[in-house]
Order: structure tokens, then C-alpha cells, then sequence
């Protein structure tokens, strides 16, 4: 029998926490069933919602790839079809890539009847992120397999902390008409830092895990700052420096570019406030000749 999974769309990184935390969102997300087959391996036998624009061979399809690595390390002589099926937009900045090798990993551990733990379906999920952008970064697999707000303050061997969701945070989530690789997004960093500017960061992201314990959303929104990451990005996504500063005057928690972008996410302690941001975020990038979809979200 065929096993449909869900992995919902994630924001990660949150300003200060490059690479080692993101938060998963309830609505959007991709499906993907999962059965035995008696071939050996992995076969991919459809993709749906990807404009054709996926590749098909299992080698290649970061759902392909990660359920691949699990038949290696858990399950050799098994054999796996799978569907895939996109909720969500390629190269957004909402975890697509990591969301269909979540939810492939979910049904075809479901299917084979493995049992895997969750820090073992994160690892292999990472599998797929490192051929979808050459590096196998966990911050949109771990909350995509976990739910909520995860940080990854190790990778080997993998740890996941799960931190609290505030119950009264929204999300203005905008994803602007215009394709961001992550790949393209990586190469722009620096591969070397200054000091203070790392000090900055290490003590923002600690705010940031201070705030989420205490439920404070002004704290949070003032420990969403990224001064290492974004400044680099900004410029890949038209219209951001100035969809920022017009959700910073309307009183948004924080702003930032969710994952390595172009969807921007905006915060806010309610959902009318969110409504109102994501109203400016879509008014600036049309603007900017980007428009694009967006919707409200909690964690
Ligand atoms: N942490 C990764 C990056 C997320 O910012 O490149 C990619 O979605």
C-alpha cells in the first residue's frame, strides 16, 4: 500500500541563527507517498506541482536522494517508489527542497517499517540539501521533521533542540516572483567573518533562544537582526531593503529574508498586525516588478 507524508514549509535561519535554526510553518508543505517495490533502490514514479521543472531521477531529486541514503545505511536490499507531490515553490527560501526529502523519508520509513528516530530522518533529509545546494545544511530539515522552533547546535554527531513556540506569534510570509538558488545565495558569503560582527551575532541568537523561553515577542523581534548574512543577500532580492523598512515603520517585530531567500517574513503579536504586513510586503514588491504570493502563518 502507498504511505502519503506531509512536511510543512520552514523559514530558517531567523535572523541571527545562520544555518542552526529555523521554526516550521502549519499550512503549507509537499506530500509524498512512499510503497515497497520489489526492484531494489529508489525509482521515482511521478512529481506533481513542480512546473516540470524537478529532476525525475532519483540521483538527482533531493527526495530521491535522501530516501536513497536510507536504504544504504538502514535498509540495503529494500526497494522504494515514490510520488512527489510540491505544495510548495522551487528555490523560495520556505525549505522546498528539504520539505520533499522530509516527507519522502517520513513515508518511506512508514513503508519499510523501520522505526527511524527523528534525528536519524534529519541526518539523511540533509543528504538531499547537499545535492540541492552542495551543502547539507539541517536548519529547514530539522523543524520540517520535528515541527516547531528547532535549533541544531551540533552537527556530528546531530543534536536537535526543540525550543517553545510562542502560541501568539504571526508570520507575514512573502514570496516575491523572482527565483533565488541557495546555492547562488551561498556563494555570495564571505568565507571569513570580523570578530565583532561575530560577537554581535553569538549574542543575538542567544537573545533570541532567551526570548523564545520567556514568550517575549519584543525581545524576539529585537533579537531578529542579521548583520553577517543578509547585508550580502539583500541585493539579490529586489525590493527587500525596502519592504523591510516599510514593515520596520509599521511596527513589525522584526523582518528578515527566511532562509536564503527572496521570501521575506515579517512578524507580528497578532493576526490582524500580520495581515497589515503582509499588505506592505506585497505592495513593495510589486513595486519593485517582483509580485508574488504571501500568506499569514503561526509556528
Ligand atoms: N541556512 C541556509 C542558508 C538555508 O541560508 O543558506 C537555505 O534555505
Amino acid at each position: 500500500p502507498w504511505i502519503e507524508a506531509f512536511a510543512p514549509a520552514t523559514v530558517s535561519n531567523l535572523g541571527p541563527g545562520f544555518d542552526c535554526l529555523g521554526l516550521a510553518l502549519r499550512g503549507p508543505g509537499d506530500r509524498v507517498r512512499a510503497r515497497r517495490a520489489e526492484a531494489p533502490g529508489v525509482t521515482i514514479v511521478k512529481v506533481e506541482g513542480d512546473g516540470g521543472k524537478l529532476p525525475r531521477a532519483a540521483d538527482k531529486n533531493t527526495a530521491g536522494v535522501a530516501v536513497a541514503e536510507l536504504l544504504r545505511r538502514h535498509a540495503p536490499d529494500a526497494g522504494v517508489e515514490l510520488e512527489v507531490h510540491k505544495g510548495l515553490p522551487l528555490g523560495s527560501g520556505l525549505g522546498s527542497s528539504g520539505a520533499s526529502a522530509c516527507a519522502a523519508l517520513v513515508a518511506a520509513d512508514a513503508a519499510l517499517g523501520l522505526g527511524l528516530q527523528p534525528a536519524q530522518l534529519v541526518d539523511l533529509a540533509r543528504e538531499g540539501e547537499r545535492v540541492a545546494c552542495g551543502a547539507a545544511h539541517p536548519d529547514n530539515v530539522a523543524p520540517a521533521i520535528l515541527g516547531g522552533v528547532v535549533l541544531i547546535p551540533q552537527l556530528d554527531p546531530l543534536r536537535l533542540i526543540a525550543l517553545p513556540s510562542p502560541a501568539d506569534l504571526w508570520l507575514a510570509v512573502y514570496t516575491p516572483g523572482c527565483s533565488v538558488s541557495t546555492a547562488e545565495a551561498r556563494a555570495v558569503l564571505p568565507a571569513q567573518v570580523p570578530l565583532a560582527a561575530t560577537v554581535q551575532q553569538a549574542s543575538r541568537l542567544g537573545l533570541l533562544v532567551h526570548a523564545l523561553h520567556c514568550g517575549d515577542l519584543s525581545l524576539l523581534g529585537e533579537a531578529i537582526v542579521d548583520e553577517l548574512v543578509e547585508p550580502c543577500r539583500a541585493r539579490l532580492i529586489p525590493g527587500y531593503l525596502d519592504a523591510k523598512a516599510a514593515c520596520c515603520e509599521a511596527g513589525a517585530l522584526a523582518c528578515s529574508i527566511s532562509g536564503s531567500g527572496p521570501t521575506t517574513f515579517a512578524l507580528a503579536a497578532s493576526r490582524g498586525r500580520a495581515e497589515a504586513l503582509l499588505a506592505i510586503l506585497e505592495e513593495c514588491f510589486t513595486l519593485a516588478g517582483v509580485p508574488g504570493t504571501g500568506l499569514c502563518d503561526q509556528v
